[in-house]
């Protein structure tokens, strides 16, 4: 709906009772919907306004995971909707198009809301006439047709078939057995076309997957923060919680192939099979049909952007070790980093466990300078908001903060594990 040229949407986050498989009903969250949520989508250049009513009879918050927007409108731990309550978030859509997500995060308790199933996707979809509109209209754009959301989730159930919520054990936090899409046990795509699109997010709170097609390469196109200069052929993307890939994927006449994920490669992890390293899933059953319409050969040149290493005259650096960063616990009263606007910063972030984390911004995508010392892989070449860290490993990111000064409201960074941001793995900064 458009109000005085707003784009003006409306999401409830309300509890139910969903069906991930056949026939077994399981207390779930959503928003509109008893699980999971819908694909929000709007033009980049748009003023959207998004009005989340909370339904739950506790409180939450609702994130816009990669979003450019003023620290009042990001929704995070300082943008509480309490019980019966409408927050209504207003700011212009004002970054590359891409695919972004929202969540809530409520500070202590961000796991236990996501895995219950409150997520969905934003879509930015290119202005109209931009060079990324000519590019979006060689891949395949139809949605649910050939151009598909693949949300991964992994769920484990008591014996009573509700939801499990809290396993303890886990160093990551829960690692479901069950591997869902779209909130669907075993699901099935039928594909009509050459070439299929897959949005895929990991919703997953803890765990990290390595996705791809058996025997064959998949080619990548856009990241967390856009389209990549080029594609990017891989065996396997991994995907960490909280990270976005678009991949497409060739189909033959009448082939059926299962998008799997692999054992994933988490570095130098001290207990592999604690933190899911040794776990491997069918993920998605894709079916092609008998007669495929064509489409589109993806362009080799998809998109140009860039930060320079040498504009950057800030450097900061974040240590991550257990559930502090640089020594301390989050603290919602504390001020951890102050960013001038209009500043482009490096910031090294620098794993000190054994065991997985990543490390995700508010407010900024930034681009992947060096992982470990070395020049990064292509598949990390474009706009990120969320990177895997590696066990003893750090990682240079560069970024730019544009606008939005406010000394009063801050953004976040922290672990996407959301366990970890649960426990203090998080800190604040201020744009002034
Ligand atoms: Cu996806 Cu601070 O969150
Ligand atoms: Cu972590």
């Amino acid at each position: 709906e458009l109000v005085d040229g707003i784009r003006v949407l409306r999401i409830t986050a309300q509890a139910g009772t969903h069906q991930f498989r056949a026939g077994e009903d399981v207390s779930t969250w959503g928003f509109d919907g008893p699980y999971g949520g819908p694909t929000v989508r709007a033009t980049v250049g748009e003023r959207v306004a998004v009005e989340v009513t909370n339904e739950l009879d506790e409180s939450t918050s609702a994130h816009w995971h990669g979003m450019h927007l003023p620290p009042d409108m990001d929704g995070g731990p300082h943008q509480m909707i309490e019980p019966g309550d409408t927050w209504r978030a207003e700011w212009l859509l004002d970054q590359a198009p891409c695919t972004l997500w929202y969540h809530p995060h409520p500070h202590g308790a961000t796991e236990r809301h996501v895995y219950r199933g409150l997520a969905g996707l934003f879509y930015l979809d290119p202005a109209p006439g931009s060079a990324e509109a000519a590019v979006e209209e060689q891949l395949p754009h139809t949605y649910g047709v050939d151009d598909v959301p693949v949300v991964i989730g992994d769920k484990s159930f008591s014996d009573g078939g509700e939801l499990v919520i809290d396993d303890g054990g886990n160093e990551v936090g829960l690692l479901g057995d069950v591997v869902t899409v779209n909130g669907v046990v075993g699901p099935v795509l039928q594909v009509s076309t050459e070439r299929v699109r897959l949005r895929l997010l990991n919703a997953s709170t803890a765990r990290t997957y390595s996705l791809g097609l058996p025997g064959r390469t998949v080619t990548l196109v856009a990241t967390d923060g856009g389209l990549l200069r080029q594609p990017v052929e891989l065996e396997q993307v991994r995907l960490s919680p909280g990270e976005r890939a678009e991949v497409v994927l060739a189909m033959e006449p009448g082939e059926e192939v299962m998008l799997h994920s692999f054992e994933p490669e988490l570095g130098n992890v001290v207990v592999p099979f604690a933190v899911g390293a040794n776990d491997a899933f069918d993920v998605l059953r894709i079916v092609a049909e008998g007669e495929l319409s064509a489409s589109p050969e993806v362009p080799g040149e998809l998109a140009t952007f860039g930060l320079d290493a040498a504009s950057a005259t800030v450097r900061r650096e974040f240590r991550l070790s257990d559930r502090e960063i640089n020594g301390a616990e989050m603290d919602m009263a504390r001020i951890d980093e102050t960013v001038e606007v209009g500043t482009t910063e490096i910031w090294t972030v620098i794993n000190d466990d054994l065991s997985p984390h990543n490390f995700h911004v508010h407010d900024v995508q930034f681009e992947v300078l060096s992982v470990g010392g070395s020049e990064p892989p292509p598949e990390l070449g474009g706009r990120k908001d969320t990177v895997y860290l590696e066990p003893g490993r750090a990682v240079e990111l560069i970024m730019t903060f544009e606008d939005y000064a406010d000394p009063q409201w801050p953004y976040m960074y922290h672990c996407h594990l959301l366990r970890h941001e649960d426990e203090g793995l998080m800190g604040q900064f201020v744009v002034v």
